[in-house]
């Protein structure tokens, strides 16, 4: 079904195989059927071989997808305006969830010196160990003298009071999947045929996910996902932020649009090497998988928690009033006021960023905060946290 989709390397086929085995026995054990949820978590984050724990693949241009900080440093440079307001109110620490290749933390780092608001203390929250000494070796080329600044956490900490960000990290947590049909509302999820390859079966919800299904605006046939474990992430956030901001940008919808008639199969989705692909059972390890955000949901779990919404908009209006413009215009060389060739890469850059049709709509950002009188500048024009 994947025939255009170019095949692995001897090696990573190795390695695929081996995370096929290894969830293969886990099936086994479990007596025949894990949910699509701990099938996802063991295909991102086996330790060695999931896609995020295992080779160097995944970012950039030679890797599977291009998440906003590679595509371009003015990114963090424009965020770095909101980790500054943020931490004037509260404390000058950042967390950042999820630290990619660590060219967010290097960019922003460096942003804030320039704004004379350095952190004391910058954590990147990072599962994946060979993302940690990725990350590690990126900030040392990049900002040599704030590495000391820099400590790497493999779980929450128990208490934060500052700035905490994170890019793309909620739609790569695991998904559980539910099919609503007119006589039954399962679960699907992974077990092995005759030949120990994985197919999918369903099975009765159970009661926590029964009572979440119903109360999503379905009507069957309708297949989708439910991200329970974004949900408790942020909610965990309600204890352990002191006083702070969570600024969260991922793509998504409001939970109507998510869960649109119109998108009656989810929005499930595969990455390997900038080819997107709707089978989770190809070369697991090697692809990325995911699916979007539904918005509402990871506002009513903060909420619920008690953390304030302090905002909801499009990536577009969030970083516009984070002075993107005046973070590009600031690349303007005056020997060339016309631009010169480093400033056309970046402008480009930047309309990828904001243009509607790319990944201006498309990608969120979502505020939290605790004990924080200042609202942020972010979510000053065009807050739509009304229509989640
Ligand atoms: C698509 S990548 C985005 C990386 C980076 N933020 C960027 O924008 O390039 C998703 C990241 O989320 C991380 N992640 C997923 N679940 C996480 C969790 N529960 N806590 C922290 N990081 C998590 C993954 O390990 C991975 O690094």
């Amino acid at each position: 079904m994947n025939a255009e989709l170019p095949e692995p390397s001897p090696e990573a086929a190795e390695s695929s195989q081996a995370l096929c085995a290894h969830i293969a026995t886990e099936i086994k054990a479990a007596g025949g059927w894990i949910s699509f949820a701990r099938y996802m978590e063991l295909a991102l984050y086996t330790p060695g071989l999931g896609y995020y724990s295992g080779g160097p693949r995944k970012f950039g241009e030679a890797g599977d997808f291009i998440t906003a900080p590679e595509l371009t440093p003015l990114f963090a440079q424009t965020l770095a305006n909101q980790a500054a307001q943020v931490m004037a109110a509260s404390a000058p620490h950042i967390l950042e969830a999820g630290g990619g290749s660590g060219a967010f933390a290097a960019d922003l780092l460096l942003a804030l010196e320039k704004l004379g608001a350095l952190p004391d203390s910058y954590l990147i929250l990072e599962l994946s160990g060979e993302l940690r000494a990725r990350q590690a070796d990126r900030l040392y080329e990049r900002a040599p003298h704030l590495l000391g600044r820099v400590r790497w956490l493999d779980s929450l900490p128990e208490t934060f009071s500052g700035f905490v960000v994170g890019n793309e990290v909620l739609d790569a947590m695991p998904v559980h999947l539910i099919h609503w049909q007119a006589d039954a509302v399962q679960e699907r999820g992974v077990t092995l045929d005759a030949n120990d390859q994985f197919s999918w079966a369903e099975r009765p919800l159970s009661a926590a996910l029964a009572t979440y299904a119903d109360t999503l605006p379905v009507s069957a046939p309708y297949l989708s996902e439910v991200n329970l474990a974004a949900r408790a992430w942020i909610a965990g956030w309600a204890d352990i932020l002191q006083r702070g901001a969570l600024v969260l940008i991922d793509y998504g919808f409001p939970r109507h649009e998510f869960y649109h008639a119109q998108r009656d199969q989810g929005t499930l989705m595969c990455h390997y090497r900038h080819h997107s692909h709707g089978d989770p059972f190809w070369w697991p390890g090697l692809n990325d998988i995911t699916a979007h955000v539904d918005f509402t949901a990871m506002a009513e779990a903060g909420f619920e928690a008690g953390l304030e919404v302090a905002g909801y908009t499009s990536q577009a209006a969030f970083l516009m009033n984070c002075g993107l413009t005046e973070v590009l215009a600031s690349k303007i060389d005056p020997a060339t006021p016309g631009g010169d060739a480093a400033y056309f890469t970046q402008s480009r850059a930047v309309a990828k960023l904001i243009n509607p049709s790319e990944m201006g709509e498309l990608f969120k950002v979502i505020g939290f905060s605790k004990n924080l009188n200042a609202p942020l500048i972010g979510f000053a024009r065009g807050d739509k946290t009304q229509t989640l």
